[in-house]
């Protein structure tokens, strides 16, 4: 699509905002924290101190091995954004609405801030989690914290590839980033993170080929099953959903984890997109089932016991809050006031325009 001339001032306006790094190449380790802020006028300021002095705090870890690919994602839950910001909301933020079908509970749990902290080794991660509670530690309690790594070739522990079908590039930007929909916060996103825990031993007592009609790929070659052979409630039959008869994706970066001598094995599901709709649609056609009582059979085997909903502001927007006050673009409905990016509309087609996400963060 071609931009509409008349909107180069907005454009113009729109170009110094810089996404958080959501689209992060694939990395061997990761920790999921979620906390909740403390009661009490003094933890939110500690927050906002905290959002203007992430990128610094992560640079900062980054410098210890530069090949590592540190990255940290920091998302904001709805009634956290409230007490921290007020003012303007993102337009699509609420808290995570749970789900109850049959046996099924996609739980909804507390948490405020998500920290998604991705790097190619742990002891990075576990740096810049140290780090970041030693700033907010006294203004927040951790509800969960999950280490996860990378499992042979890209599986989750139930032994599936996992990741094939995201979206890569400029599609992965397409269906993350927030564009004009809603100006005053372009460059974010939603993310929502659900921990699930495995009956192992009951799937592994499966055959492989119920496993694959489970899934709906093949296990060893990870190539997908073919229409005629695969169940309508196949788990990538029931992820793959439309919008204007359009396929729309999100983007995932699930890993494994797990306690052997607990016989603990999970997967930490977390999936972004521009819209959580897209992703909330994604769970009632797992957990309710398309049409209902078509569900993903992959929850006979899963328990979600934790389950959230964070809006991901861009990295500018997070640089520009202090202790006090509310970032310029959070003040802004409208386009073309504040610091918000793309002039290029990609819910219908095209680039975002907000360019490469790392290094280009404005440091003061
Ligand atoms: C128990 C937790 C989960 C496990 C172990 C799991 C595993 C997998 C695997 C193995 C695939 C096939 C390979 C791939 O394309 O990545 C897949 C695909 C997919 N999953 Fe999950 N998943 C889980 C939960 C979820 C949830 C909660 C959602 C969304 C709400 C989701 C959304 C998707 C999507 C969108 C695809 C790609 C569908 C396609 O385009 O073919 N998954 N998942």
């Amino acid at each position: 699509m071609e931009a509409d001339p008349n909107s180069v001032t907005e454009a113009a306006s729109y170009r110094s905002a810089v996404a958080q790094e959501v689209v992060a190449p694939l990395t061997r380790a990761a920790i999921f924290l979620v906390v909740t802020i403390n009661e009490g006028p003094e933890s939110p300021v500690v927050v906002r101190t905290l959002c203007g002095d992430l990128a610094g705090l992560v640079r900062a870890v980054e410098s210890r091995d530069i090949e590592a690919g540190l990255s940290c994602v920091m998302g904001i839950g709805s009634e956290a954004w409230s007490r921290l910001f007020g003012g303007a909301r993102p337009a699509n933020l609420h808290p995570f609405r749970e789900i109850r079908a049959g046996k099924r509970h996609a739980v909804s749990t507390p948490g405020d801030l998500l920290f998604h902290i991705r790097a190619k080794r742990m002891d990075m991660c576990f740096e810049l989690a140290t780090q970041i509670m030693a700033r907010i530690g006294d203004a927040v309690e951790a509800a969960d914290e999950v280490h996860g790594f990378r499992y042979f070739d890209d599986r989750d522990i139930i032994g599936f590839v996992d990741g094939t079908e995201n979206p890569r590039n400029e599609a992965a930007m397409e269906a993350v980033y927030i564009g004009t929909e809603d100006p005053g916060f372009i460059g974010g996103s939603y993310v929502i993170v659900q921990k699930y825990l495995h009956d192992l031993a009951g799937w592994n007592a499966l055959s492989t080929e119920a496993q694959e009609r489970i899934i709906g790929r093949k296990k060893l070659s990870d190539v997908e099953l073919d229409d005629s052979v695969k169940p309508t409630s196949a788990h990538n039959a029931l992820t793959t959903i439309e919008e204007d008869g359009r396929e729309v994706k999100i983007l995932r970066d699930n890993m494994p984890f797990g306690r052997a001598g607990s016989a603990e094995f999970g997967t930490y599901f977390i999936g972004y997109s521009r819209a959580p709709g897209r992703i909330e649609q994604m769970l009632e056609n797992m957990f309710v089932g398309r049409p209902p009582g078509n569900y993903d059979r992959l929850l006979d085997f899963s328990r979600a016991v934790t389950g959230n909903l964070f809006f991901v502001p861009s990295a500018t927007f997070l640089e520009d809050v202090n202790e006090e006050a509310l970032p310029v673009a959070a003040h802004s409905a409208l386009p073309g006031v504040g610091r918000a990016t793309s002039p290029i509309d990609p819910g219908v087609e095209g680039s975002l325009g907000i360019g490469s996400l790392k290094g280009e963060i404005e440091h003061e």
